[in-house]
């Protein structure tokens, strides 16, 4: 398992510590940092046994990778994971958080690290206080520039609106499931909705169901149907592995654009929705806007405006490209995404 996961994976450096206090696993990939110090989220969440959990963050960091080498940003590719028991104690947890910040302090820059799944800007804080100006999206009362998920939000409003283009539909009045209403899919459902689009979302969270479920223009639909469901876009904004051998063949939907990390659960699933003619964004293109915005802000000098604009146009610009190529040359969507990550990596090397 071991063996294979790791020469495999093709990265630099893997980091993990057994959290004493807890019980936890805290797991440190870092891919490359050909382009830069290397940068990825803080997942934080149960898993069924230690190999998920590795084989999850070894995938997460080589997809940060390639996240932030298409656009041409001087971050290389990290992830971490930390694995929690179940019972993990409200009170346990910035003990935890603390403890991880200091091996990010440890780390001394090669990794710097945002939220992701199961984690906030209020734990970016606690783990700040050991590590360092290290970690990004603190909240604003703490230096920071807070939730990247308005960002990610837009990314993938725009990456609709380009494949809506190459459909040859306008969003307003398309038909678009939303898998996950929670921080990027919540926002993501509120611009549909003002973009003129039907709105169906699935979501596990009660209150978040509440929250979503009676606004104009947006309808409920149990997790469980919500992949076959009929509809122009298929938004998949929970978690990775969504699209693979089972759920293909199900698929309604005439594009799935969204913003999950790793949505194909292995390469051969874009040929998959290929063949079945279905229009795939690449995930690490259609949800760059939280790992662009964010560091651009908060390292880069950039302005909130410019950050804004600078996803739109990366997004919309590079998607187009990506469809174009793979017509032309007959590629997945994905393996032309990757071409334009790779071509940047080789650059630098
Ligand atoms: N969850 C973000 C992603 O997967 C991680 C991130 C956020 C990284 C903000 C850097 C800054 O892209």
């Amino acid at each position: 398992m071991l063996d294979r996961l790791l020469r495999s994976w093709g990265g630099e450096r893997l980091v993990v510590r057994r959290d004493e206090p807890t019980g936890a696993w805290i797991l440190i990939a870092i891919h490359s940092s050909v382009l830069g110090p290397a940068a990825g989220g803080t997942r934080m969440k149960p898993y069924p046994h230690l190999d998920a959990a590795l084989e999850d963050v070894l995938r997460l960091s080589q997809g940060m990778t390639y996240k932030f080498a298409a656009p041409g940003l001087p971050f290389g590719g990290a992830k971490a994971v930390l694995v929690v028991p179940t019972e993990l104690e409200p009170e346990d947890r910035p003990g935890l958080l603390s403890r991880y910040g200091q091996m990010i302090a440890d780390l001394d820059g090669a990794f710097l690290t945002g939220p992701d799944v199961g984690t906030s800007p209020h734990d970016m804080d606690v783990i700040a206080e050991t590590a360092g100006a290290r970690v990004f999206c603190r909240t604003p009362e703490a230096g920071g520039a807070g939730d990247p998920g308005p960002y990610t939000a837009l990314g993938v409003f725009v990456a609709i609106e380009a494949a809506c283009a190459e459909l040859g539909i306008a969003v307003a009045g398309s038909r678009v499931v939303v898998q996950g209403a929670g921080d990027v899919g919540g926002p993501l459902i509120e611009r549909l909705r003002e973009a003129g689009a039907a709105v169906v979302f699935s979501e596990l969270d009660a209150s978040l169901i509440d929250r979503y479920r009676d606004r104009g223009g947006v309808a409920f639909i149990a997790p469980e149907e919500a992949l076959a469901e009929d509809c122009d876009v298929l938004a998949p904004c929970a978690l990775g592995g969504v699209l693979n051998e089972t759920t293909i063949p199900r698929l309604r939907c005439r594009a799935v654009v969204g913003s999950a990390n790793n949505q194909l659960a292995m390469p051969a699933d874009g040929e998959r929705l290929r063949e079945r003619g279905i229009l795939y964004a690449p995930d690490f293109v259609a949800n760059v806007g939280g790992a662009m915005a964010m560091p651009g802000i908060e390292a880069l000098g950039w302005t909130p405006q410019h950050a804004t604009a600078t996803v739109r146009e990366y997004v919309g610009r590079t998607l187009r490209e990506i469809f174009v190529m793979s017509a032309a040359e007959g590629i997945t969507t994905d393996a032309a995404a990757r071409r334009i990550a790779e071509a940047h990596l080789a650059e630098q090397a």
